[in-house]
């Protein structure tokens, strides 16, 4: 079959890569798309069940790290473009572990990167997609504890509840100041990807997104943690006072938004991509625990005493905001969901997917690939 475009999506058997994967794989049967994943603990092939078969999709598992084999893989398959989203994601894990941050964000990066300048001989109608995160920007000041009206308005904005707990947003032009050790790899990731650009014209774009939240999230990260503690009744491990503030975005959303940007996006140019979506974490894991008590046919509110405050996350950066003023008005994105919609969205798949839920936290899907590519 000829295709019209071949596409490497790294990290599509994580959570926001599987998204992307799954956009592509349907919008564009003339594009043949290869999720390149190293399949990490974070990794499942489960999340890309209902499009595995599909004619112009391929797996292949490898590490971002193995430049020999990215480099021949672009060569053998004439890759024109790369979205690349594999990365470690979590936080927490990289306060323990930095150095696996370094090696997969930042030398992962780079072999990606020194590869698709090899393969390709010129450069007309390549793209190199780095998708990165708000957290390189460091942390905002809450100026506003108690929550004002934002200076922005957008359809998903527009509802029931939408503050801003700072004035100052996160805008591109902003000063790089990572605290974490994922974030530092980030940023560092985001430099060698400029470099580039700037070094060797390479055509690259990068977006800084806010917090996603929606199906197949690997529940080490608040949202889905949370949703599976309170149907089992376990305590919600509210960091310090639960008074950080994250900007959250559905993941579709992000996808929509990868796909627009890949597609019509400014050549060297960054954009950020955001909810308009503050939320304390407090009041997150509140409307978390009401949503999932009425799902379950419980008492609206009744398991609010499994909020347990316990010791804060090392340097937790207090507030994040993005601004994403730029790519509404140049490309005309903006987020579809109302997070009320979302959140009720997403508790339900957590609800109705428990068997997906129990493979990653029980290790058992590892095990199942361990054998699948047992050899390879
Ligand atoms: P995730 O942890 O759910 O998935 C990461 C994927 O990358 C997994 O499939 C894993 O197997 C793969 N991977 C890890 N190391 C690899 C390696 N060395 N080689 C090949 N594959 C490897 O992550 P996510 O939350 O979906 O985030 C995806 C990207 O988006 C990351 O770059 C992250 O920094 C960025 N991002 C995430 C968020 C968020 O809220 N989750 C927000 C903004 C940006
Ligand atoms: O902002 C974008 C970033 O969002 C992405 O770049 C990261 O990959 C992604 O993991 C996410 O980072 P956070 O650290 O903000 O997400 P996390 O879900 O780990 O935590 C959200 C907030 O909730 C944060 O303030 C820490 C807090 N938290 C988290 C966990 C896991 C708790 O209070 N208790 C918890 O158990």
């Amino acid at each position: 079959m000829n295709f019209d475009r071949t596409l490497i999506i790294t990290g599509g058997a994580g959570f926001i890569g599987s998204h992307v994967v799954r956009l592509f794989v349907n919008k564009y049967p003339n594009y043949r798309i290869i999720n390149l994943d190293k399949l990490t603990y974070a990794g499942n092939l489960a999340n890309l069940k209902d499009i595995e078969d599909k004619p112009n999709y391929r797996f292949v598992r490898m590490d971002i790290c193995d430049f020999e084999g990215v480099l021949k893989l672009m060569q053998d398959e004439h890759v024109d473009g790369i979205i690349h989203l594999a990365a470690e994601s979590h936080v927490d894990r990289s306060i323990k572990d930095p150095f696996t941050f370094a090696q997969t964000n930042v030398m992962g990066t780079l072999s990606l990167l020194q590869a698709a300048k090899i393969a390709w001989d010129s450069f007309e109608g390549k793209r190199f997609y780095h998708i990165s995160t708000d957290e390189v920007y460091g942390a905002l000041e809450m100026t506003n504890p108690e929550g004002v009206e934002p200076p922005f308005t957008t359809k998903a904005s527009s509802g029931q509840h939408h503050l801003a707990y700072g004035e100052k947003f996160f805008t591109e032009d902003l000063k790089y100041q990572p605290h974490s050790p994922y974030s530092a790899a980030k940023a560092s990731s985001d430099h060698f990807v400029r470099a580039f650009h700037d070094t060797y014209g390479l055509p690259t774009i990068v977006t800084n997104c806010s917090n996603n939240y929606g199906p197949y999230q690997f529940p080490e990260k608040l949202i889905p943690l949370f949703i599976n503690n309170i149907r089992h009744r376990k305590p919600l491990p509210v960091y310090g006072k639960g008074e950080n503030v994250r900007d959250w975005l559905y993941v579709e959303d992000h996808a929509r938004a990868i796909d627009l940007i890949f597609h019509q996006g400014k050549t060297g140019e960054t954009y950020n991509i955001g909810g308009f979506n503050e939320w304390k974490n407090i009041d997150i894991v509140k409307v978390l625990i009401k949503t999932t008590d009425r799902l379950l046919g419980r008492k609206e509110g009744e398991d609010m005493d499994l909020i347990t405050y316990v010791t804060d996350r090392a340097g937790h950066d207090l507030r994040y905001a993005i601004d994403s003023t730029k790519l509404q008005k140049e490309l005309g994105w903006e987020p579809s969901l109302q997070f009320e919609e979302g959140i009720e969205k997403t508790v339900r798949w957590y609800l109705d997917n428990q068997e997906w839920l129990d493979n990653v936290t029980s290790g058992d899907y590892q095990k199942y690939y361990e054998q699948m590519y047992a050899g390879r």
